[in-house]
């Protein structure tokens, strides 16, 4: 399977049409090399409600039909609009789908929608097709990161490295160890001038220091695991 990335946090999952989109954020993303209007996922994932993480959600899921799965709060808000089709989950819940089954996990991070709308914050673990993708969200680092792969070891991880609003790349090296993927992909850095940083750094901080394999994908740019 390709993992895509489209720059900030966005990422999509792909295998013989199937393509899972998680965090769409390609309108106003300064570092985007994808319009909106040219994804069509089979289903759309979302961490939290922060307009960098939600803001082509609803266009998409209207054009296209695709389910959007999300925490409840955001579930509710995005199943008022006209045409989209909302799955709802909580934190530690699984959904099962026909290419696999996405478990909702704990982030420490806050969220309120653009509209208003406040839910908790998360991390997704995705089993796309037997292998397990997990996107940490927008979060610290916290200790209990180790519980996430416990049960379903993790074959990719996709870590927010950029600091200011989430751990930083310092920070994302311990967090790294704790998750203990195979291959770690670094995510929501570079974006924006708060959230500069050095993924090369990064890389060869987590290769030093763990078993992980740190794979630096440019906007734009897909990794097959
Ligand atoms: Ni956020
Ligand atoms: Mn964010």
């Amino acid at each position: 399977m390709d993992i895509r990335y489209y720059g900030h946090a966005t990422f999509e999952l792909a295998d013989e049409g199937t393509t899972v989109l998680i965090d769409p954020f390609l309108t106003g993303n300064p570092k985007a090399t994808i319009a909106a209007d040219d994804l069509n996922p089979s289903a759309i994932l979302v961490t939290h409600g922060h307009g960098d993480h939600v803001g082509d959600v609803v266009p998409i899921a209207k054009r296209t039909g695709a389910p959007v799965l999300a925490i409840v709060e955001l579930a509710q808000e995005f199943g008022e609009e006209d045409g989209v089709t909302a799955m709802d989950i909580n934190i530690g819940g699984t959904v099962n789908f026909d290419w696999g089954w996405v478990k909702m996990v704990p982030a420490w991070h806050t969220s309120t929608t653009p509209k208003g709308t406040v839910n908790t914050p998360a991390g997704l673990l995705v089993n796309f097709k037997g292998t397990t993708v997990y996107h940490t969200g927008d979060t610290a680092l916290f200790s209990d990161l180790e519980l996430v792969g416990r049960r379903n070891p993790i074959d990719v991880a996709l870590i927010c490295i950029g600091g200011h609003y989430t751990m930083d790349r310092f920070d994302a090296v311990d967090a790294a160890a704790l998750i203990g993927a195979k291959t770690v992909i670094p995510c929501h850095y570079n974006t924006f001038p708060a959230i500069e940083t050095d993924a090369q750094a990064y890389k060869a901080d987590v290769e030093a220091q763990t078993n992980s394999r740190v794979v630096v994908l440019e906007p734009g740019e897909t990794h097959s695991a």
